[in-house]
C-alpha cells in the first residue's frame, strides 16, 4: 500500500529542493544494504543516506518497545538531515513499529514485509518456508499476513536465530553458518516446501549458502526489487523524484558502531567503496548506555 504520510512540500520546502533531497534508508544493521542495492538499481539518480544501527543489532531478539524506540529515533535523525522519504529496510522494525512511526514523521515511509503473498501465489506444492526473525514472526502484522494468504498454502515459519549475527560479522559462508542453515532448511524440504520466503533483509546475502544446501528445490522470495518499485511510486505520488545528476551519487553510510563491517560488506557484495561515519543516535531506551559511552 502507498504511504499516506504528508510530503515535505506540505511542510514548506520548495518543490525543487525537496525532490533533490536524499532518501533515508535504515536497518538494524547491514541487511538493509540488500534493499539499498535494489533502490540504486531502480533509482540511480537518487541520493541515499544509509543508517545501520549495528550497535543495537539484532533487533529480532529485542522487545517491541525497544524496536519502536530505535526506529523512531533513527527516522527522526534522518528527517533532521533532510531525508525526503524513509525506507524502513527491516522486516522486524516494519512489523513492530511502522504504523506508529509513520504518524510521527513528516515524510513518507516505505516499509518491508516478508513475501508471503508472492509465495502463496507461486508455490505449486502449496508448502512454503518462511525464514524471519522471532520478532517478525510473533508480530500481529505478520500473523495478519499469514491469515490472509495461508488458507490453501501451508507456511512453515522458522526463526533464523544466529543468521543476522553472522551477516553482521560479514560471515556469508562459514561452516558454522552452513550448519545453522542446514538445520533450518532441511525440515522444510522434508515437508515438501518448494518456496522459501527470505523474511529478513539480511538473508539475501546468504543466497549462495542457501543455494548450496537446497539447489533448485526452493524458489527464493526476496522482496527488495518490489520495495524499490514501491519507493518509486511513493516518490512520484509526492512529486519527489530527483532530476538526473551528471554522475550517480555515492550513498552516504552511517553506523552506530565503528562501521568496519559495513564498509567491508558494501565493498565486497555491493562494490561500493565509501567511508562509514560513526554516529550517536540517542533514544529513550538507549540514553543511559549512550551517556556511559560518550
Ligand atoms: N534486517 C532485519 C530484518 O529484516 C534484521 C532484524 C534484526 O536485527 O534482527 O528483520
Amino acid at each position: 500500500m502507498p504511504a499516506q504520510s504528508p510530503s515535505p512540500t506540505a511542510f514548506g520546502l520548495a518543490a525543487d529542493a525537496a525532490s533533490q533531497a536524499p532518501i533515508g534508508i535504515f536497518d538494524s544493521g547491514l541487511g538493509g544494504l540488500s534493499v539499498l542495492r535494489a533502490v540504486r538499481a531502480q533509482l540511480p539518480e537518487e541520493a541515499l543516506l544509509y543508517v545501520a544501527d549495528s550497535l543495537y543489532a539484532p533487533y529480532g531478539e529485542r522487545d517491541d518497545d525497544f524496536i519502536t524506540d530505535r526506529t523512531l529515533a533513527i527516522g527522526e535523525w534522518l528527517a533532521a538531515r533532510g531525508a525526503k522519504a524513509l525506507v524502513v529496510a527491516c522486516n522486524t522494525a516494519t512489523a513492530q513499529s511502522i504504523a506508529y512511526v509513520r504518524e510521527k514523521l513528516p515524510i513518507p515511509l516505505v516499509g518491508v514485509e516478508p513475501g508471503v503473498k508472492p509465495a502463496a501465489l507461486q508455490s505449486k506444492s502449496r508448502v512454503a518456508g518462511v525464514l524471519a526473525t522471532q520478532a517478525t514472526l510473533r508480530s500481529a502484522r505478520f500473523q495478519g499476513l499469514l491469515e490472509r494468504y495461508a488458507a490453501d498454502c501451508r507456511f512453515l515459519c522458522q526463526p533464523g536465530h544466529g543468521l543476522v549475527q553472522a551477516v553482521e560479522r560479514c560471515d556469508v559462508g562459514s561452516a558454522e553458518l552452513r550448519t545453522l542453515l542446514h538445520g533450518y532448511l532441511e525440515p522444510m524440504l522434508d515437508a515438501g516446501a518448494d518456496t522459501l520466503v527470505l523474511g529478513c533483509t539480511h538473508y539475501p546475502f546468504l543466497d549462495a549458502a542457501i543455494r548450496d544446501i537446497v539447489g533448485q528445490r526452493l524458489a527464493l522470495i526476496d522482496t527488495s526489487v518490489a520495495i524499490a518499485r514501491q519507493l518509486e511510486r511513493v516518490l512520484e505520488q509526492h512529486g519527489l523524484r530527483a532530476a538526473a545528476p551528471a554522475a550517480a551519487p555515492l550513498p552516504r553510510f552511517y553506523s552506530t558502531d565503528d562501521g568496519r563491517h559495513q564498509q567491508q560488506l558494501a565493498a565486497t557484495l555491493l562494490q561500493i567503496d565509501a567511508a562509514v561515519e560513526q554516529v550517536l543516535i540517542p533514544s529513550r531506551r538507549t540514553a543511559a548506555a549512550d551517556s556511559r559511552a560518550a
